[in-house]
């Protein structure tokens, strides 16, 4: 099951067994790829384009928000349908929480902090798109990033945009988030969980810096 730990639905899986999850959130669903590929008994799906029709997909224990984040997380805070349809706010602690929506760093951040409030001491997070490829891939705005790469004459449509500053502000002012960034193998993603760093000195004076 975990043989390619490459892919992210590999790398779930194994963190799914780590933790004893069983329930999922993943923020920035697309077409399912990952999504579809896990089981566990609870599984939430977040994305304001998904790229397939939920009435055609739903199984039990499975929901889909065709809404943009902050007003899936702004809908729990009220208790209004995201809450009802998911039964009990029992359930609104999730074990693995994947943060894979719009590439910014704003939306990044903002994603994780409202997760924070849907977690428990053991929740594992994954931050997709954790390191830029290059230059043109780390501009935030997607439509610049990619014709800045055309004007480059450099192949493909990357984006990561500037997630990377997320991991620099967690780094910085969440002394109790430990993290661990995966390279060279799939996309960098940063995985982090509820411990103290040992090692916390900031790397900048400000957030803006
Ligand atoms: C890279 S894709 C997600 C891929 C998916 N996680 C997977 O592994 O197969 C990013 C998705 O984020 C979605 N997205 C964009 N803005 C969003 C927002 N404000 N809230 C949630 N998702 C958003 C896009 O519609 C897109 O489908």
């Amino acid at each position: 099951m975990f043989e390619n730990l490459n892919y992210s639905h590999s790398r779930i899986a194994l963190l799914a067994k780590l933790n004893n999850a069983t329930n999922y959130l993943e923020i920035g669903v697309q077409s399912g790829f990952t999504f579809f590929s896990g089981d566990l008994p609870l599984k939430v799906a977040v994305d304001p384009y998904l790229k397939f029709n939920p009435l055609d997909r739903k199984k039990d224990g499975e929901y889909f928000f065709q809404m943009p984040s902050d007003d899936f997380f702004g809908d729990l805070a009220d208790n209004s349908p995201v809450v009802q349809e998911l039964s009990t706010k029992n359930q609104l602690a999730f074990d693995i929480i994947f943060i894979d929506g719009l590439h910014t760093y704003k939306k990044s951040y903002k994603d994780f902090i409202n997760s924070l409030t849907y977690s428990h001491e053991k929740t594992l997070f994954i931050i997709d798109d954790a390191i830029p490829c290059d230059i043109y891939n780390a501009i935030n705005n997607q439509e610049k990033s990619l014709s800045e790469r055309r004007r480059a004459c450099m192949y493909g449509t990357p984006w990561h945009g500037d997630v990377y500053k997320t991991i620099f502000t967690i780094h910085d002012y969440h002394p109790d988030i430990s993290y661990c960034t995966i390279l060279n193998a799939g996309n960098p993603q940063t995985i982090l969980w509820k411990t103290k760093k040992e090692r916390s000195q900031k790397k900048f004076k400000s957030i803006d810096d």
